[in-house]
């Protein structure tokens, strides 16, 4: 079967008036049904009280003439005219002794097949379809010593209980129709009012686009599933501005640290074609020129191992590492760096421990940070390295005494090409190192923290797992 593509509101409309007609219709088929039988009951006993004081007058008094004046004799039996009755006495040999109709209706068939049953002492209830109005009858033996004298059938019209019938069907028609088309129209405005936010997100999402990521849902208060819906989808466009925006800073970022070494290539070189010069001075210009170069093509390379890395297209050489080894061996090659700045490289208690991990990336990882601590060291400081076990992670605690590192800054040294003094970038380098480093130790499943404080040094730890 195809399904059918109505909107939302159109299909609850129509389920919950689809289930509150079914609800009705059972509601008042089962009323309209009580109903008619009680009244028929009713309309029953009063036939049977009729019969059974005219079956018992008729066996005390003996008095067959009194039939002469059937109406005077009802009148006297039964304390009053009877109205809307059909009243008549057959005898044992099916003879009609006495009648009396006070129906609209002439003629009332007789079934000669409820005769029969009521001969045989039966008392015989029936709906005769045939008169105009219907009319209810009950045929009723006489008995006197267990035998069938004569009958009496009385019969009653059932126009009253078929007007009333006939109006509460009405009624009840009326009824339903109006309170579904209610509940139909009621419920397709509020329908209607519920799936509007999902509109105004729909139409939202159409506007989206990265030059338009201030575009917000108004969905002004709502607390159900929608509000929180539409308040979803905001907090994912406010996230979609965010990564945009850090997108644009990166470019701007990137293009503005390969502009300046370029720039300085350029101005060497016109510099050093301005006049003839020297070999020696060729030399010396080359010299410079070849510095900024691999200036630039560290930082394209760190770009490129960041890119690979984000897009996790880059895999550990994983075997097995001796850290105390890696350890010692960085702060020896650091150490020349170190005396050069006038910091003395200080290397503490090792712990003897082995890792699986990528040696050459851990390598650089505790390089970065032996550096900085060295480049924004102090004069006549010291960085001391050393390590320790805890927990099942061996921790590596990188500590300088140098300028350290303010509140504001700490946030933000392990993003991308941020450097917490602007001014002396041309050393400090491009604001990298920190983030391969946090990379690193994240891909093997260890963190690194730090703890600084403005001018009175910092502390790096970094922790990986056993
Ligand atoms: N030990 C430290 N003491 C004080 N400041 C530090 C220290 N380590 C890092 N920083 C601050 O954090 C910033 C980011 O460090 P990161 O290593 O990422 O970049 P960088 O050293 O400037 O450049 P790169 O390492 O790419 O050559 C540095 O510019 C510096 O301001
Ligand atoms: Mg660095």
């Amino acid at each position: 079967m195809k399904k059918l593509n109505l909107p939302i509101k159109w299909k609850l409309t129509l389920w919950y008036g689809g289930i509150l007609a079914l609800i009705l219709v059972t509601f008042s088929s089962g009323v309209y049904i009580y109903f008619q039988s009680s009244l028929q009951k009713s309309i029953d006993a009063k036939i049977k009280s009729i019969a059974e004081v005219l079956s018992s007058s008729m066996t005390e008094t003996h008095n067959q003439s009194l039939f002469g004046n059937f109406e005077r004799y009802l009148e006297n039996v039964l304390g009053k005219k009877p109205k809307g009755k059909f009243i008549q006495i057959i005898d044992s040999s099916g003879k009609i002794g006495a009648k009396l109709n006070d129906l609209e209706a002439e003629a009332v068939p007789v079934s000669f097949l409820t005769l029969e049953r009521a001969l045989k002492g039966e008392t015989v209830y029936e709906t005769i379809e045939t008169a105009r109005p219907r009319l209810r009858m009950i045929t009723m033996p006489i008995l006197e010593n267990k035998k069938v004298i004569s009958i009496v059938q009385v019969g009653s019209s059932m126009e009253d209980f078929e007007e009333t019938m006939k109006r509460l069907l009405i009624i009840m028609i009326i009824s339903i129709i109006t309170a579904i088309s209610a509940t139909i129209i009621v419920g397709y405005f509020m329908a209607k009012k519920t799936m509007k936010p999902v509109d105004q997100i729909r139409r939202a999402a159409v506007k989206i686009s990265s030059s338009n990521l201030d575009e917000r849902i108004d969905i002004k208060g709502r607390k159900d599933e929608l509000g929180r819906l539409a308040e979803t989808f905001n907090a994912m466009i406010a996230r979609l501005k965010d990564s945009f925006q850090r997108i644009n800073q990166f470019s701007i970022d990137v293009s503005h640290e390969l502009k300046t070494p370029l720039t300085i290539l350029k101005g060497e070189t016109e510099l050093a074609l301005r006049k003839e010069r020297t070999n020696e001075e060729y030399k010396r210009s080359m010299e410079s020129n070849l510095e900024e170069i691999d200036r630039m093509s560290n930082i394209i390379d760190d770009l490129l191992l960041l890119s690979k890395a984000e897009t996790k297209d880059i895999r550990l050489n994983l075997g097995r590492v001796d850290l105390r080894d890696l350890l010692a061996d960085v702060c020896m090659n650091m150490k020349l760096f170190a005396e050069n700045k006038g910091v003395e490289m200080v290397v503490r208690d090792l712990e003897d421990v082995r890792i699986t991990g990528d040696e050459l990336k851990l390598r650089r990882m505790i390089t970065n940070i032996v550096e900085n601590g060295i480049k924004y060291g102090r004069g006549g400081g010291q960085v001391a390295v050393s390590s320790y076990l805890q927990n099942g992670y061996v921790c590596i605690d990188i500590k300088d005494d140098g300028v350290g590192i303010s509140g504001d800054d700490i946030k933000y040294i392990f993003d991308r090409f941020y450097r917490a003094d602007r001014s002396r970038k041309r050393e400090s380098g491009s604001g990298l190192g920190l983030s391969i480093s946090k990379w690193i130790a994240e891909a093997h499943k260890g963190t690194i923290e730090v703890k600084s404080k403005l001018s009175s040094g910092s502390l790096f730890t970094v922790k990986l797992p056993i």
